[in-house]
């Protein structure tokens, strides 16, 4: 079962999620190498078409302490320069792999391969790790994780703020929060970095109340989780609109913002930061994007575990 959407896994599919998980965090932090005996045979091509840091990073480490094998690929060196094409590439770096983790600016592409991959390998399993402006499904993973591991549900009031319009980070997690429970107040600062409206619509037809502002100061001492991004500059943020936004705004997460804030809440980001989250915030016992990221190894590794049918741990 390939993941390239929040939508193709349930809301109690998620909850097993977290619960492996957990687990499988208690068990590392016993023992480093408790794992590596579930995944040994298990192959993991990467092909990352635009930058990553943190993502491909925690794919690597992910399959690494199953046990399995990474298998990279680097854009730089590759025969694309040659004029390879997307799908022939993909047909290489799948070869003899049984997870394919995908990163493309093209939305679509993760299903398009899945189709091609499929008539070859028909057990193949594609995970979308960022498509363009559309989803980045394992990120809402470990992002609606990492708020359960705080607050012990999913109900809570989530601000999201920052570029909603090109994040896909944002999209993908006001659909999974919207489904889990959760409040969305969309706090983009300027009309055009708003939230598309498909996904203000597909939360409230989710039953989820929908608050939209451009003034997150005025909510923040209701929210129990400031979700901030930055300013997606690489996808369609034109440059006049981009410097005109830096001239005028005091946007981000500054001492002043963690000031109105809930003392009781958390602030969030996928990172990379740039300068929309002040580093003086770090110090603050609210800031958890480091736990966050970090949980993106653990996540992924519940993830890798669930396609590949071999839960560490018995369900409840
Ligand atoms: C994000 C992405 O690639 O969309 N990074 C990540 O995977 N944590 C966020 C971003 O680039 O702003």
């Amino acid at each position: 079962m390939s993941y390239i959407s929040v939508d193709d896994r349930s809301n109690e599919q998620f909850m097993e999620l977290f619960k492996q998980t957990a687990e499988i965090k208690t068990q590392l932090s016993v023992n480093k190498g408790a794992l590596r005996h579930v995944c040994p045979d298990v192959m993991m091509g990467m092909m990352f078409y635009e930058p990553s840091t943190r993502t491909s990073g925690s794919f690597n480490k992910a399959i690494t302490f199953l046990g399995g094998m990474p298998a990279p690929f680097d854009i730089s060196t590759s025969s694309i320069a040659k004029g390879e094409t997307l799908e022939d590439t993909a047909r290489m770096i799948a070869m003899a792999c049984d997870i394919l983790v995908v990163r493309h600016s093209g939305e679509g592409t993760c299903r398009t391969l899945e189709t091609i991959l499929r008539q070859s390998n028909p057990n193949i399993s594609i995970i979308n790790a960022g498509e363009g402006k559309g989803e980045h499904p394992t990120q809402a993973l470990l992002d609606m994780y990492t708020i359960w591991e705080n607050f012990g549900r999913t109900d809570v009031t989530i601000g999201l703020y920052g570029d909603l319009a090109h994040g896909r980070t944002a999209h993908s997690l006001i659909k999974l929060a919207s489904r889990m429970g959760a409040t969305i107040v969309c706090a983009a600062p300027r009309a055009e970095l708003e939230m598309p409206q498909e996904y203000i619509r597909y939360a409230r037809d989710k039953g989820a109340k929908v608050i939209v502002t451009d003034n997150i100061e005025s909510v923040a001492g209701d929210l129990d989780v400031i979700y901030t991004t930055r300013l997606q500059r690489e996808r369609g943020a034109s440059q006049d609109k981009i410097e005109a936004f830096e001239a005028g705004s005091g946007y981000g997460v500054t001492p002043a913002l963690m000031k109105l804030f809930n003392p009781k809440g958390i602030v969030m980001h996928p990172l990379p930061r740039v300068d929309e989250l002040s580093v003086e915030v770090d110090a603050d016992p609210r800031a958890k994007y480091f736990q966050q990221a970090e949980n993106g190894i653990y996540t992924r590794m519940a993830l890798i575990v669930s396609e590949m049918n071999r839960p560490i741990f018995a369900k409840a």
